[in-house]
């Protein structure tokens, strides 16, 4: 003990005291992913669940995640070794292959790269460690980096950590019209300073459920390109939107056409219900073969001194299921089933909301894509939602649309009529 003392595993409590090792518990309630205690303690009707939820309210392990468990348990090939630094080859350029796409320009010039990452979050730490390091000079923690206003909380976080002096945010959600503020949008791009970092939300944007048109993405990327501003793409939902990963990929193919370097953040974590296993991968398209190198050579520095080499089973899980012809097919199948419950939900929250003739219109309900949802409830309503019919949101008015199901999706869309009735 007295070595242990000296040596000071446990640090003094008075230490731990001052040093904060919690965070307050409002941060924790604002900023966390999973809805606050009180919510659930009130059994009520939870809007915001942090996750995929099947009809019965439950978390969803997919069929064929099941499938493969047990191959890797079967396989005594396989044993707890490390793996490489960089992560699983194999599930590294599958992943990068159904982000870019399988005939990619850019994979056939042999200048994409990969960095197998703990989750979508690990891939943008990565991302943004590096570019801190040596993007527009070198540790220039001045370049501005542009998140979505609103975006996902973590994406300031996550960059200032990194050592970013200026996270900003561009315009992109118009509360009145409940849709893409365009304009706002393209003047944030012309205006930024040269070299500025965008992040971009691949698809399902969260947290407004409102994508750029395929028309609105060309203009977003022709800006882009004149003004040399980075292209960060965050994929965290690819699939999801659309249920079609082709179809969730085409802003990100896009860009690629058009001749962009750029990082795109891919998180497993949704389209595989692999949440706990801390999937990701960080896509990176290069210039040519010899930047790719580089890159990745300074990319291991970083992972060292991070995770130090990632964890394998969710990557095995990801890249067996994406090399192996049968399974991938089951895969989209399961990935499909997930984005039809989601779009059945919105359609028949719409379709009660107007059988109801609650005042306003609903047509975002179904115009916005993914989990996510703005309501356009403001936040007196959500108050009165919360008290007085026990149905938990967020106070912006966002609702995973996962919490509805076939058994709540009468008791709330009566209690949105209600609530918009009585609550200005
Ligand atoms: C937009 C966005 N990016 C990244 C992530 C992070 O995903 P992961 O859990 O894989 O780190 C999320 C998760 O909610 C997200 O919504």
């Amino acid at each position: 003990p007295g070595w242990v003392a000296q040596q000071g595993s446990n640090a003094p409590p008075e230490w731990v005291a001052h040093q904060g090792s919690n965070a307050p518990p409002e941060w924790v309630a604002h900023q966390g992913s999973n809805p606050p205690p009180e919510w659930v303690a009130h059994q009520g009707t939870c809007l915001s669940p942090p996750a995929y939820r099947t009809d019965e309210g439950q978390p969803w392990v997919l069929p064929v995640v099941k499938k493969v468990e047990k191959l890797i348990v079967a396989d005594n090939r396989l044993n707890h070794e490390y793996l490489p630094i960089l992560g699983l080859p194999e599930f590294r350029s599958s992943a990068s292959k159904i982000a870019l796409g399988e005939d990619s320009p850019a994979i056939q010039e042999n200048r994409v790269g990969a960095v197998q990452c703990l989750g979508g979050t690990g891939a943008l730490k990565m991302g943004a460690e590096f570019l801190r390091r040596w993007y527009n000079g070198n540790d220039n923690m001045k370049t501005p980096v542009y998140v979505s206003a609103p975006t996902w909380e973590n994406h300031n976080s996550v960059f200032a950590n990194a050592g970013f002096e200026d996270v900003r945010p561009y315009k992109y959600w118009d509360a009145e019209k409940r849709g893409l503020d365009l304009a706002g949008f393209l003047g944030d791009l012309e205006t930024a300073p040269k070299h500025s970092i965008f992040v971009l939300h691949a698809c399902a944007h969260n947290p407004t459920g409102t994508d750029p048109t395929h028309m609105e993405w060309t203009q977003v990327a022709e800006v882009m390109k004149r003004r040399k501003l980075f292209v960060f793409f965050d994929s965290a939902y690819q699939g999801f939107a659309s249920g079609c990963l082709d179809k969730d990929a085409w802003a990100v193919r896009y860009f690629v056409t058009q001749g962009f370097e750029m990082f795109c953040a891919q998180s497993f974590s949704k389209n595989f219900g692999l949440y706990n296993e801390r999937v990701g991968n960080l896509t990176i398209v290069a210039r040519d073969a010899d930047n790719v190198r580089r890159v990745l050579s300074q990319m291991e520095k970083i992972v060292r001194v991070t995770w130090s080499n990632p964890p394998s089973q969710g990557a095995r899980l990801v890249a067996i299921t994406l090399n192996t012809a049968e399974l991938f097919a089951e895969w989209k199948d399961n990935v499909k089933t997930m984005a039809d419950r989601v779009l059945l939900m919105r359609a028949s929250l719409q379709a009660k909301l107007q059988a109801l003739g609650t005042p306003g219109t609903w047509d975002h309900i179904t115009q916005q894509i993914g989990m996510f949802s703005f309501t356009g409830l403001n936040p007196k309503q959500v108050e009165y939602m919360i008290k007085e019919r026990s149905i938990y949101l967020m106070a912006s008015g966002r609702i995973n649309m996962c919490g509805l199901t076939t058994k709540n999706i009468d008791y709330v869309a009566k209690s949105i009529h209600e609530t918009v009735v009585n609550v200005q």
